[in-house]
């Protein structure tokens, strides 16, 4: 792309047109917009495969590793499509990822369910939808699995998902590690789980550990070295204790990426290249039967496949100090710089070639004064109906999007080779109220207005 922007912010496919616009997937932004409304999801399909490609070239030198994307990075039908496609399982975490997998013919033999506190309703869509493991994260959730296979006559493959106790450099809501963490079995109360496993849950199969540190992670030579290390280290205890041979080790995710221009993380070849290396000496120094190596991405997957498309509106100069340009978006479709105080990136889509003269900060359109997109970005100057990008929005943005204000979220479209298609439409003002009832002793008279 012509401009200092680095590229590996933005879409594989991003360039400027002739128009001086932001195009990506062969569609210039500002038609998207006009097409499809603003605010705008525009995920780029040739992204995602690569990145689904490069992480299974990535680590293609141990053959019995599964790549499981974690879909509460981003999740519909369309994408379960196409990770299907791709060859990759699935990290599922609650019936809703459970069943937009199963509605898109998702293989959900490929799909390893996980998270703290499953309730037996969603424990048993898991066994009727044919999910392929369970990875259980606690005693509770062992009698209540094993309960409900049981009640189905069948037998659940699980793993046991355990605290390694790592620290790791990255913000405090997403480390999952540390042994003070809600997730997982500390892991001297493995046996006890795995006495219980043997003599008590017979529905219950054991055939892996899984763990997982953090998530936006840039330093993974250490923490990914000691993980593998505690967990193999586990598995030659398993076997001497209890005589189980695990197949199984599930090492997460937690690849860092690219959101702003000082951000360097490693790439998913330095990934594996670490873990691979650990996995292959830990396989040794414990006389480990080559179990399979599972890594679930989310994050990095499909982040960078993902930007948000806003159109500017007001903007108001504080006399002396900042000046605040708004868009019609804000922290309901991308809660992270609130939640994380997370950094963007940003253009002005329909001005790509045109130098930055001012710094302002963009500001969103919800009510509270902690929705800041971009605190002090350099843009060129900006009018009302200008178009933002906002590059790096494909991970836990549409995911945790709310409807905070009665705002409708936004649609999303994916583009390919200068094709857009809607993903997710874009909500209305009646589907904000379709679930909303009504009691009859509350009931106003209707209004005869004009809607
Ligand atoms: N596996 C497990 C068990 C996880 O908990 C997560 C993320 C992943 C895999 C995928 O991690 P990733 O490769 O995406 O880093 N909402 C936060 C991120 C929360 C991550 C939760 N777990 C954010 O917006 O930064």
């Amino acid at each position: 792309m012509k401009n200092t922007v680095n590229q590996s912010i933005m879409p594989k496919t991003a360039v400027i047109n002739e128009n001086g616009h932001l195009q990506v997937g062969g569609c210039d932004v500002v038609d998207l917009v006009e097409k499809y409304g603003s605010p705008l999801y525009v995920y780029d399909e040739e992204t995602v495969r690569s990145a689904c490609r490069e992480y299974k070239e990535a680590f293609s030198a141990y053959p019995d590793t599964k790549i499981l994307y974690a879909s509460k990075a981003f999740l519909t039908q369309a994408m379960a499509c196409i990770f299907a496609q791709e060859g990759l399982g699935l990290d599922v975490v609650s019936g809703g990822e459970i069943y937009t997998a199963y509605k898109a013919g998702f293989p959900l033999e490929r799909a390893y369910f996980n998270g703290n506190n499953k309730s037996s309703e969603e424990l048993e869509l898991a066994i009727d939808t044919g999910v392929g493991r369970v990875t259980v994260d606690n005693f509770f959730e062992l009698a209540l699995l094993d309960s409900v296979a049981k009640s189905k006559e069948t037998t659940v493959k699980i793993l046991l998902r355990i605290t390694p106790g790592i620290d790791v450099h990255t913000h405090e809501y997403i480390k999952t590690g540390t042994l003070d963490s809600k997730f997982g079995f500390d892991m001297t109360q493995l046996d006890e789980a795995i006495e219980l496993i043997k003599e008590e849950y017979s529905n219950l199969e054991l055939v892996g550990l899984h763990a997982h540190i953090g998530s936006q992670i840039f330093e993974i030579a250490q923490p990914y070295n000691d993980l593998i290390e505690v967990v193999s280290k586990q598995f030659a205890l398993i076997r001497e204790k209890h005589n189980i041979e695990l197949t199984e080790m599930n090492v997460g995710g937690g690849l860092g990426i690219t959101y702003t221009q000082v951000d360097n993380p490693p790439s998913m070849f330095e990934l594996a290249e670490v873990i691979l290396k650990a996995f292959n000496k830990c396989n040794e120094e414990y006389k480990l039967n080559s179990p399979t190596l599972i890594i679930e991405p989310g994050r990095s997957a499909i982040c960078t496949s993902g930007v948000t498309l806003y159109t500017v509106g007001s903007a108001k100069q504080v006399p002396e100090g900042r000046k605040y340009i708004a868009v019609d978006g804000g922290m309901a479709d991308n809660p992270r710089p609130s939640m994380y105080q997370a950094k963007y990136h940003a253009i002005v889509a329909n001005k790509a070639n045109e130098t930055a003269t001012e710094t302002v900060t963009m500001a969103g359109r919800y009510c509270e004064s902690g929705d800041i997109l971009i605190r002090d970005i350099e843009l060129p100057e900006t009018e009302a109906g200008d178009i933002i990008c906002v590059f790096n929005t494909g991970a836990y943005n549409y995911s945790m999007a709310s409807n905070y204000n009665r705002v409708p979220r936004p649609a999303a479209v994916i583009v390919e080779n200068a094709n857009s298609d809607i993903i997710i439409e874009r909500e209305s003002y009646d589907n904000l109220i379709c679930l909303d009832k009504v009691p009859q002793r509350l009931s106003c008279k209707k209004p005869e207005g004009v809607l």
